[in-house]
């Protein structure tokens, strides 16, 4: 019996440990098959896009359809100015390698860059934009600057590779940097364009209130697609919107 007792401990032990490694390692259901589908998975299944070499954005980097040219494209790439049909002193800024080549884009040399000058220039009548159009904004030029900075490279990622928040979505820091760099400078001035102001929150208001700004965004039926002539913008951004417009549109 005393040899007995410790071989039927050394036996019990055995048994439960067994018995944990089973409950921990061998469940019936995968835990994963229990967790809801999430969103981005059905939208891949929806859009099957080949995302092997297109990562998450990165904020260090600008990227220049994302960034550069909603910019130039509001700004710039209009009829009787720098689109294609246009090409106002032989600039054309309406695509990444119009831009590089025609615009005297120095790669790494911000003041060796006509791009540059141009958008800096202290001389009102040299400026571009020209009068009556407002010069860009620092914030814009800032972009732009970092990009040519880059080595005015045509960088890739997916904005709706990383989750999106939409809690708290607030007017000032989520939405209205988008605006101001994607429509505000069509949308703005003496003759705004379709009489839409979107350079403050009452105008801006006035488009969310009547349904427009989200038909616009969503290029829904109906609507016109904004912004006009670009890239409709990201799923994260257009879901932004939407989950502020339904928090109230408040001026947040
Ligand atoms: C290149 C110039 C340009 C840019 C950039 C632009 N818009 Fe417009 N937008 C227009 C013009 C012109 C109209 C009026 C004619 C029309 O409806 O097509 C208009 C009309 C609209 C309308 C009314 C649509 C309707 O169906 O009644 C909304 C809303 C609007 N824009 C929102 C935006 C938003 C939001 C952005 C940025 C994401 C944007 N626009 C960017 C030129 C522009």
């Amino acid at each position: 019996m005393r040899q007995l007792l410790p071989a039927l401990f050394t036996i019990f032990i055995l048994v439960m440990s067994l018995n944990t490694w089973s409950c921990k390692h061998d469940p019936t259901m995968p835990e994963d098959s229990m967790t809801p589908v999430d969103t981005m998975d059905i939208d891949t299944i929806d859009n099957p896009v080949d995302t092997s070499d297109i990562t998450p954005c990165d904020s260090n980097t600008v990227y220049f359809n994302q960034q550069v040219l909603p910019i130039l494209k509001s700004n710039c790439a209009f009829s009787a100015c720098h689109d294609a049909a246009s090409a106002q002193g032989e600039v054309i800024l309406d695509n990444y390698n119009q831009v590089v080549a025609t615009a005297g884009v120095e790669p790494f040399d911000l003041q060796g860059s006509d791009l540059y000058e141009a958008i800096t220039e202290d001389d009102e009548d040299k400026r571009m934009p020209p009068i009556p159009r407002s010069p860009l904004t620092p914030e814009q030029i800032q972009i732009i600057s970092a990009w040519i900075l880059q080595g005015a490279e045509n960088e890739e990622c997916d904005p709706d590779a990383e989750a999106c928040d939409t809690d708290n979505v607030s007017f000032v820091n989520d939405l209205q940097p988008i605006l101001n760099n994607t429509c505000v400078g069509c949308h703005s001035g003496s003759a705004p364009a379709g009489g839409i102001i979107l350079g403050d929150y009452d105008g801006v208001k006035v488009v969310v209130d009547d349904g427009r700004l989200l038909g616009a965004i969503n290029w829904e039926s109906g609507f016109s697609s904004m912004p006009q002539g670009g890239e409709q913008l990201s799923d994260c951004v257009i879901d932004q919107f939407t989950a502020w417009i339904n928090d109230g549109a408040l001026n947040n």
